[in-house]
């Protein structure tokens, strides 16, 4: 089972590929697409862009993400005016070209900027006006939904709300809404099956049951069941998620899943974004095809967006768990630090942290003293590792160190006043080396006290960012990727170092 991650890059990357593999056969029939199948990125079909290019649905995505990470809530008004930025300036485009745009969206989105009304009532209510222009942008909302915890009225107001910025008729709310719940229960780390029998088990009560018909084949019967010729992959929403269920369910892993939407013809964009949407979540952007992540077009800018929109949901999950930083409980976490004064490779642990300079070909100090015990073959290793720049770390083996490990990290030069943010980069040092210790299974690890020897660190900053970021990244770590330290051992050499460091841990508890 993989770790349970709620980084939103899984959903998010996920679906900006399933909506690029989809985009240059978009309107192509099935019979046509089986005949030659999409296997990989293409370029200039049905649309003149090149490969890689994701269309309005991701566009409207991230637009939804930078509102939520803006606001920390839902705001419907400035959601739509995103939308307005994309539609008008190409904002949130791979490009800089808009295409592919629906006309219901076109049309609440004009009702909007004529400031007609507030944005959740400018969406088309008639029964013609349910295409799946609303469904495909709403796996911010279930990010959201979820790191909040709500309860089902509450996700559905939110869905409700959004949907109508573009799309109010009932029947692309409920598809909005059996879609959001969909994908929390796979954040909560559901099976697909168990996630789909909870939609099931589900009575929507607040929808008519002439809506509530219209997804009987999703809500009543097994969806996965029926054969491919009775599954349609158009443009209406109720189409759109019956593709999206059935190819999840009759699929076991992310590139099949992606494959088998696009290739179902008709709106390919759409289902194969909202497709892999929920297969990055359920299995992972480490499962995605190299290729495809490689070919999508602003790979970076989306990740990127994807951490700050994490932080964000981080956030409304300690608030909500009321776990924040400054709550949580400390003498649990403090618990598995150690202040020890000695020699650093003297240490049993899994893996030793090394205060080293840019090159890592050693030096004084830790460094120094590392690279004695650890022997020439070390030295070696770091050749082949080209440096490492201040704030980062690398690992390598131990080689005739007790630990397995040695990671490498490098602190600010506090005597270069041309460095900015020295604090921030130190507190990097600690960080990076934990993330990384934790790809390597590492439970117990030693830190000197880094930068404040030769880089001249004064004692109390040093001590301090060193301590409260090994605590608040053990607390990150422990609730995003379930991974916890047995101990974490803080080294000094002296004995200024180690009261200053008792002194200051001893004053946390
Ligand atoms: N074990 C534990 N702590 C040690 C050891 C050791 N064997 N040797 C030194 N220290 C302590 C120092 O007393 C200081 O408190 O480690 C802390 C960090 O000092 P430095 O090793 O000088 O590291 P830093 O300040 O980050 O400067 C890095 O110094 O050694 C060079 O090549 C290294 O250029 C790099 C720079």
């Amino acid at each position: 089972m993989r770790k349970l991650s709620r980084n939103s890059k899984d959903g998010i990357i996920g679906f900006a590929i399933g909506d690029a593999l989809g985009v240059p056969v978009e309107f192509i029939n099935r019979k046509e697409l089986l005949k030659s199948p999409v296997t990989q990125m293409l370029e200039y079909g049905s649309h003149k862009v090149p490969k890689g290019c994701w269309s309005d649905d991701t566009s409207m995505t991230l637009a939804t993400m930078e509102s939520i990470i803006n606001n920390k809530i839902i705001n419907t008004n400035d959601i739509a005016d995103k939308f307005l930025n994309w539609f008008r300036n190409a904002e949130y485009t791979a490009t800089g070209e808009v295409f592919d745009i629906g006309r219901t969206t076109i049309q609440g989105l004009a009702k909007y900027e004529l400031k007609l009304n507030k944005a959740s009532e400018c969406g088309e209510n008639d029964e013609y006006s349910n295409g799946n222009g609303s469904l495909m942008r709403m796996l911010p909302i279930a990010y959201y939904c979820f790191s909040k915890d709500l309860k089902e009225d509450e996700i559905l107001k939110i869905v409700n709300d959004v949907s109508s910025i573009t799309h109010k008729h009932e029947v692309s709310v409920l598809g909005c809404y059996i879609y959001v719940l969909f994908a929390i229960e796979l954040l909560k780390g559901k099976s697909l099956k168990e996630a789909y029998e909870t939609i099931r088990k589900l009575s929507y009560t607040k929808f008519s049951s002439n809506i509530k018909d219209k997804y009987k084949r999703i809500l009543n019967k097994d969806i996965s069941k029926y054969k491919l010729d009775e599954i349609k992959s158009t443009g209406y929403v109720v189409d759109t998620l019956e593709a999206v269920i059935w190819v999840l369910l009759n699929t076991k892993n992310y590139n099949q899943a992606v494959i088998g939407a696009v290739n179902l013809g008709d709106d390919t964009d759409t289902v194969g974004a909202c497709v892999g949407g929920l297969a990055g979540i359920l299995y992972g952007i480490e499962e995605i095809n190299i290729d495809w992540k490689i070919d999508l077009i602003k790979y970076n800018y989306i990740k990127e967006l994807c951490e700050k929109f994490d932080n964000i949901m981080q956030r409304l999950f300690y608030e909500h768990n009321n776990i924040l930083p400054d709550y949580f409980d400390r003498k649990k976490v403090i618990g598995k630090i150690k202040i020890l004064k000695g020699d650093i490779t003297d240490c049993k642990v899994d893996c030793v942290v090394n205060a080293a300079n840019e090159s890592l070909l050693g030096g004084g100090g830790v460094d120094g003293a590392i690279h004695l015990k650890a022997g020439n073959e070390l030295l070696e290793k770091c050749k082949e590792l080209n440096g490492c720049k201040s704030g980062e770390s690398k690992i390598t083996k131990g080689y005739k160190m007790n630990s397995k490990y040695i990671i490498h990290t490098v602190a600010p030069k506090w005597y270069d006043n041309s460095v900015k943010n020295k604090e921030k980069i130190l507190e990097n040092c600690y960080k990076n080396s934990l993330e990384l210790a934790t790809d390597f299974n590492i439970k117990t690890i030693a830190f000197p006290c880094i930068g404040m020897g030769v880089y001249a660190c004064p004692l109390e900053i040093g001590c301090k960012v060193a301590i409260d970021t090994v605590l608040e990244i053990m607390q990150k770590l422990k609730i995003d990727e379930q991974y916890e330290f047995d101990e974490i051992v803080l080294v000094c050499y002296g004995d200024d170092e180690f009261n200053v460091y008792k002194k200051y841990i001893d004053s946390l508890t």
